[in-house]
């Protein structure tokens, strides 16, 4: 069988092209790294902190091992731990409620806004108790959360805000990044996320410098920032090593690039599925925009689709079918499905379909015209 565009399948993600353009780079510099004999806490991590920090608009950032440890670094750093509750989204990976368990605090959720996905402020506020200490909104898929409503339900609550921006490098919020409009902000550098390391990664953002100082002690065991072994807290090993930050440097350079491309690929889908009975990403208001880390629809008959779509070489995921609230893990807990009907309505009609910077109008085109196949448009 001869193998034409229109037969090659499309991936979700394709980290294999985007590495083999910038391959010759990257290995230059884990081999420079491996020859400086400095593995851990060097210049790499300080530099690339520097970089990250200026490109996320804001004063510090903190790397660490992974998305996970960034969030409950920085919950650690905000001051949360036991006995304080969390208001968090239920529809998200189940790092951002682990990391507020791991702390000893408990989450509590809030149901999304039904467009956005987001967590919806007008829940938060029915959520809030005595114990209440912190707002863990997720920019899920790429999409900032509404921070205006949140930052001011905290203000007047006197709560602390950690975003979870895993999904969310260079998206906008009313003309601020996403990372630096809360108390702190919590980067994954998971190989298939917007900016992806060859391996785990993660970073911690904030303006308060008391936050940083925390985030640096935590991420080191503790120690104090002066005295080599004085702690000043119970931390854990949860650094990033030097050829992550090495190779992680390379890769900042382009992501305002890869990103618009991703942005490019997103108004493709917006025109190509325009008259289905799909719904596309909610349209971005001035001064905002989306990172893309996925292109999500809200589908009637989804797993059909999906279906459909993997029979014609398409890969599609979604994010998430069950809700955390439905996890095993939490079951036992007291949670009620009917109290989250957004949330619910999202895990039966989200499916993210192929996003890279590097798609082709050509490959978004063939998803739309499968996708007008199977709605027999
Ligand atoms: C919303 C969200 N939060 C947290 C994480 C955790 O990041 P990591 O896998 O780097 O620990 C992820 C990663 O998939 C995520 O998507």
């Amino acid at each position: 069988m001869t193998t034409t565009t229109a037969t090659i399948p499309i991936p979700l993600f394709n980290l294999k092209q985007q590495h083999a353009a910038i391959q010759k780079e990257i290995n230059e510099a884990v081999v420079r790294v491996l020859e400086s004999m400095q593995w851990i806490l060097g210049p790499e991590n300080a530099a690339f902190e520097k970089e990250f920090a200026a490109m996320m608009g804001v004063k510090y950032c903190v790397t660490c091992s992974s998305g996970a440890a960034a969030l409950q670094i920085a919950l650690n750093a905000c001051g949360v731990g036991p006995g304080d509750e969390v208001i968090t989204t239920p529809f998200t990976f189940i790092a951002t409620t682990s990391s507020i368990t791991l702390t000893g605090a408990k989450f509590v959720f809030a149901d999304i806004d039904p467009a956005a996905c987001n967590i919806d402020p007008k829940q938060i506020e029915k959520k809030i108790t005595k114990k209440t200490k912190a707002i863990l909104p997720v920019h899920l898929y790429g999409y900032p959360a509404d921070m205006g409503a949140i930052m001011e339900i905290a203000k007047k609550h006197n709560l602390k805000v950690i975003e979870d921006c895993a999904q969310s490098h260079l998206a906008e919020y009313n003309g601020r990044m996403t990372g630096g409009i809360g108390h702190a902000g919590a980067f994954s550098f998971y190989p298939s996320k917007n900016l992806g390391a060859c391996g785990d990664a993660g970073a911690v953002t904030t303006n308060d410098e008391t936050v940083a100082k925390a985030a640096l002690s935590l991420r080191h065991c503790g120690r104090m920032l002066d005295k080599a072994y004085e702690y000043c807290c119970e931390g854990s090993t949860l650094r990033m090593d030097e050829v992550q930050a090495a190779i992680l440097r390379i890769k900042l350079r382009h992501l305002k690039n890869w990103t618009e491309m991703r942005r490019k690929a997103a108004k493709l889908y917006d025109a190509g599925l325009k008259g289905l009975p799909v719904t596309t990403p909610p349209a971005t208001k001035a001064g905002w925009s989306q990172s893309f880390y996925v292109y999500t629809i809200k589908a009637p008959r989804r797993d059909e689709l999906a279906a459909h779509l993997k029979s014609r070489g398409i890969a599609s995921a979604i994010y998430y079918p069950l809700a955390l609230y439905s996890q095993p893990v939490y079951k036992g807990m007291g949670f009620h499905a009917a109290d989250y009907p957004n949330t619910e309505r999202a895990t039966a009609e989200a499916l993210s379909l192929p996003m890279f910077p590097e798609l082709s109008a050509e490959q978004v085109e063939r998803v739309c015209r499968e996708i007008r196949a199977f709605y027999g448009k």
